[in-house]
């Protein structure tokens, strides 16, 4: 059994994780907590970046929620979950996404979505997740800084209901996350490998400042990605911004 989603809308943020982060210090929060809002003026991205969104129009929610029995090696096994569940809840309005390694979601070569997880652990075990998600729902147009934006509105020339579709996306996560603790991880892997941008496809990599050609393999629970270099046709393993993808270019 699932538990229900205990969502809070609220106008103004400075950061909806942030926001989650403290509440969960302070108090004992429900499983399932959903923090959704309408603005945010510090929205936080990966590794120290910044996240920008228009007022009103896109997806701003963290997801705060305690997982059952997930060991601290195997964090990046939520990561995977996480997405899958966004993917599933972009099928539902019409939009064919993939998981872009480690942590984003894209629609062709182009982002949709962006997900900062934070974690607690309590000895070698997760003790609370919190899942940030910022998904451009009707923003239609972005600033000249980002690379390759997209969203909902975009893709489907249509608008949606920020409000509703922030609790469907949350209760696809939800599920998503449910079958990591009914099962193995044997379902998510499948499917998160089955979603994963460029997954068996050559194309251009950095590592370093070496480019080369190479065919993405997998990625483990613990959350490096095996490429194949096409030219020495051995596999190595990269860590997180140990390797990135030369978008556009292959
Ligand atoms: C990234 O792509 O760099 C991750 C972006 C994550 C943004 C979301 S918006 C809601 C939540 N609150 C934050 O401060 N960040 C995440």
């Amino acid at each position: 059994m699932t538990s229900m989603l205990q969502i809070i809308e609220l106008p103004a943020v400075a950061s909806t994780n942030s926001e989650l982060k403290d509440r969960s210090a302070n108090q004992n929060l429900a499983n399932w907590t959903v923090l959704s809002a309408k603005s945010q003026s510090a929205g936080r991205g990966q590794a120290g970046n910044t996240w920008e969104t228009e007022p009103d129009k896109n997806i701003i929610c963290s997801i705060f929620f305690r997982p059952h029995n997930i060991a601290a090696d195997k964090q990046f096994i939520l990561s995977k979950a996480i997405a899958v569940g966004i993917v599933r809840y972009l099928d539902s309005v019409g939009i064919a996404a993939t998981i872009k390694w480690p942590n984003d979601i894209y629609v062709g070569s182009k982002k949709i979505c962006g997900i900062l997880i934070e974690n607690t652990l309590i000895g070698n075990k997760i003790n609370t997740s919190i899942a940030g998600i910022g998904l451009n729902l009707n923003q239609s147009v972005f600033s000249d800084r980002l690379p390759n934006p997209t969203s909902v509105k975009l893709e489907t020339d249509q608008s949606f209901d920020r409000v509703k579709e922030t609790e469907k996306l949350a209760l696809s996560v939800q599920k998503s996350i449910s079958t990591l603790s009914e099962n193995s991880y044997e379902i998510i892997n499948s499917d998160y490998h089955n979603l994963l941008y460029k997954k068996g496809i050559l194309s251009l990599f950095k590592a370093k400042d070496h480019l080369f050609q190479g065919t993405i393999i997998s990625v483990s629970d613990t959350g490096p990605i095996t490429i194949v270099d096409e030219t020495t046709k051995e596999s190595q393993q990269f860590y997180f911004k140990e390797v990135e993808f030369c978008i556009g270019s292959e």
